[in-house]
């Protein structure tokens, strides 16, 4: 047996003992996707996190996630393997600048894209992931201000196909940003066949020439139900595992090598085994903030 499959052993070995699920995020390594007992995108695995009966949950994913995990199932015990996997994105708005904001719109509606902490959440009415954003904003009465937080290329694709006005907070993510147009012009020279699949966190100019804009759970469903061969995909490098892993005989081409999310990148299969044995890291949202944070995600689970 070599040693990556030592470790795996280990860790479902311990993982039943501690009984415990591991969640993990479709951006994480591919050795991490498979040993978790599920991966998926932001929606889905916060679902699962509220639906799982194990004691224990390991988080291979970002704070914001594991915190969200937290939030839903205060009773369990949520671990983050690596307590530096952050989201730079989420630490781009505050609380002060957030309530500074509502002072200046105090009738608005507040949306916040899951990529947030708890302590903004606290401060939203309803929640939304990439998947959701166009039927949360479709919830809230016409005519009423919407601020969207913080990422300003999904608030500004979700602003235009929802046709609704939206004070967008001036956020991002550093890994799409990397993502060009000029690499996806010159990607669609080379594959002229291809489909190009994007994320909303992209650059609006990118979104712009896409054949579609997707979460990454839409992008794996995309993939598997057409009957194209080949993809162009526009987002964090992660993905393209899955996506050759399901649909083998299809070609996948990332529009950007440079789309690699550090954090998440953090996530290695020492740290799982490591975060099982020692019990750590433990993300807990603070008793006196939970139901202020709740809130704007439960909303947004219980939309159909
Ligand atoms: P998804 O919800 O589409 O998986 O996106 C999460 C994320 O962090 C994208 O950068
Ligand atoms: Fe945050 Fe971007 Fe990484 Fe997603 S890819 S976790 S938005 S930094």
């Amino acid at each position: 047996m070599n040693e990556v499959e030592a470790i795996k052993e280990k860790i479902l070995h311990l993982k039943k003992q501690r009984d415990a699920v591991i969640l993990a995020h479709n951006y994480q390594l591919g050795e991490v996707q498979d040993i978790a007992d599920f991966v998926g995108d932001s929606l889905d695995l916060s679902q699962k996190a509220s639906q799982t009966d194990a004691r224990v949950i390991v988080f291979c994913g970002v704070h914001f996630m594991a915190e969200t995990a937290s939030l839903l199932c205060p009773d369990k015990i949520v671990l983050l393997p690596d307590e530096h996997a952050g989201c730079p994105m989420a630490d781009m708005v505050s609380v002060e600048d957030l309530r500074e904001k509502k002072r200046q719109s105090p009738e608005a509606t507040v949306v916040c894209y899951i990529n947030t902490s708890a302590a903004v959440k606290a401060e939203c009415d309803i929640c939304c992931t990439s998947s959701n954003a166009l039927k949360v904003v479709a919830g809230i009465p016409e005519g009423k201000p919407i601020i969207f937080v913080p990422d300003r290329y999904l608030g500004a694709y979700t602003a235009a196909h929802s046709k609704r006005e939206m004070l967008l907070w001036p956020g991002y993510c550093p890994t799409h940003q990397r993502i060009l147009a000029q690499d996806i012009v010159k990607l669609k020279q080379a594959y002229p066949e291809a489909k190009v699949i994007v994320h909303p966190e992209c650059r609006s100019d990118v979104t712009a020439l896409a054949d579609k804009a997707l979460g990454t759970g839409g992008m794996l469903k995309y993939a598997r139900e057409s009957a194209d061969r080949e993809f162009i995909i526009g987002t964090e490098i992660g993905l393209i595992y899955r996506l050759r892993k399901e649909n083998p005989s299809k070609i996948f081409i990332p529009a950007s090598e440079q789309a690699i999310c550090p954090n998440m990148k953090l996530i290695t299969l020492e740290k799982v085994l490591w975060s099982l044995e020692e019990m750590v890291v433990q993300v807990r949202v603070p008793d006196e903030l939970r139901d202020r944070a709740q809130k704007p995600v439960q909303k947004m689970l219980s939309l159909r």
